[in-house]
């Protein structure tokens, strides 16, 4: 088959490199992809949200399959008009990408079927805002109803801040959020849970936790994500019951009454507390960093996996995981997430020789005059596998010294919950 994926960053370097192993796979085209995916696929850098241009590349090259890897093209609709050309595409309908693409679509599900999510109020103006500030307590999250970048939630402490933070959104900070979501702060344990979806069926996809927050001990801005580990061992088996039944059935049953079911990676994040889980935000794509420490993990070829799911027959396949731990931690441009300088070559990396379990999924890079440069905020993913989290970080570590980046910095207390903590074999 000739594959298309769509995406340019670690998420997008990891899916080629499996899409690569399948015996399936033929030509892959990654638009427009990076260093990384040069090396194993053809990179085609042509604007994915132009949908005209982007069919007439698909029609070209004599695409079977699109793999839609960021959030972005989903929620404007790129499946559905792929499909009314005829294209074959994985990933959710633009009316199901809404469970990401608006804050406030998602909540109003969790309302209407009772999904525990934090308590909330969705605000149109000022007027709301004050209403709802009077009924509730500090600290309190303010949430840009669309797609921020992760840029769109504040967690604020006081009453001021709240107000400033939503007249920005009012005022058009996010230009794609008119209204906000004003909800409860919840506290508990961080997780991610993960799951392939056809119309008919849906199989587990992996556990994960990544750290968002820039600086060590999770303090500072957030960010797409500075490292992960799967599989998140908060996540047991007496909560996974819980989280399909309270949490991912209801929600694919609302979809499915819309008459728009879900289809494509799911991607459930959890608040967890008394292990009881809250949804804190659905995103219907795989997670990056998340993505970098599932897959390794994958003991089946994906492209089937794909194709199962296309053809709304993941209920006859297997999908099978290496009982493995994997982490991954994000080598970062300094200035990430703020303002940072790309174009910095990146030198050691032909140097090194890995070994069978470690890997560099590249996301910010790109070639200049065969030379290797920076590109973005985050700029490699060093991941490796093994039994035993702590070993794998040490690896990581040697990795990242070698590589000696004087431009990159990256946080050295990936996996701490996990290291720290004495769950059973981690
Ligand atoms: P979201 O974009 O909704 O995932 O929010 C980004 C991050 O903000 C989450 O990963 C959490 O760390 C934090 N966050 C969001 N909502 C809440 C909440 N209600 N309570 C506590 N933390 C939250
Ligand atoms: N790592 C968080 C995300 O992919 O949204």
């Amino acid at each position: 088959m000739n594959i298309a994926l769509i995406g340019s960053g670690g998420r997008e370097h990891v899916l080629c490199q499996k899409i690569c192993e399948s015996k399936l796979s033929k030509n892959i085209l990654c638009i427009p992809g990076n260093a990384g995916t040069a090396k194993i696929a053809k990179n085609i850098d042509i604007d994915f949200l132009n949908f005209k241009l982007l069919l007439k590349t698909i029609k070209n090259h004599k695409i079977d399959l699109v793999i839609v890897g960021p959030e972005e093209p989903l929620v404007k609709g790129m499946v559905d008009f792929l499909n009314k050309h005829k294209v074959k595409v994985f990933g959710p309908n633009k009316y199901a990408a809404k469970l990401e693409g608006s804050k406030a679509f998602m909540k109003s599900i969790c309302k209407r079927y009772k999904i525990p999510t934090a308590k909330f109020k969705t605000c149109k103006n000022k007027k709301d805002v004050i209403k709802f500030l009077k009924k509730t307590q500090f600290p309190l999250v303010v949430k840009a109803d669309g797609l921020a970048a992760g840029k769109g939630v504040t967690i604020c402490k006081t009453k001021k801040e709240i107000l400033n933070v939503s007249n920005e959104i009012f005022k058009g900070k996010f230009k794609t959020s008119k209204k906000l979501v004003l909800e409860e702060f919840l506290k508990g344990e961080e997780a991610s849970y993960f799951l392939i979806v056809d119309k008919k069926s849906y199989k587990f996809f992996g556990s994960a936790q990544d750290h968002k927050r820039v600086g060590e001990r999770e303090k500072g801005p957030n960010t797409g994500g500075m490292g992960a580990y799967s599989p998140a061992p908060i996540i047991n088996k007496n909560l996974e019951k819980k989280i399909i039944n309270k949490i991912v059935k209801p929600t694919l049953l609302a979809l499915k009454n819309k008459k728009k079911p879900y289809t494509g990676f799911l991607y459930v994040g959890l608040m967890i507390k008394n292990n009881e889980p809250y949804l804190i935000e659905y995103n219907v794509r795989m997670g990056d960093p998340e993505c970098q420490v599932i897959l390794p993990r994958l003991n089946t070829d994906l492209v089937k996996i794909f194709n199962a799911t296309i053809n709304n027959k993941l209920n006859k396949i297997k999908i099978n995981w290496k009982r493995l731990k994997c982490m991954t931690i994000v080598l970062c441009s300094k200035g990430y997430p703020g303002k940072i300088k790309k174009n910095k070559l990146i030198k050691n990396i032909d140097k090194l020789k890995l070994m069978k379990n470690s890997f560099i999924f590249h996301a910010g890079t790109k070639f200049i005059n065969n030379k290797l440069v920076s590109n973005g905020g985050r700029v490699l993913n060093i991941t490796s596998t093994g039994s035993m989290y702590k070993k794998i970080r040490t690896n990581i570590f040697k990795i990242i010294k070698t590589i000696n980046w004087k431009h990159g910095f990256y946080r050295k207390d990936i996996g701490w919950r996990v290291i720290k903590k004495t769950y059973a074999n981690n």
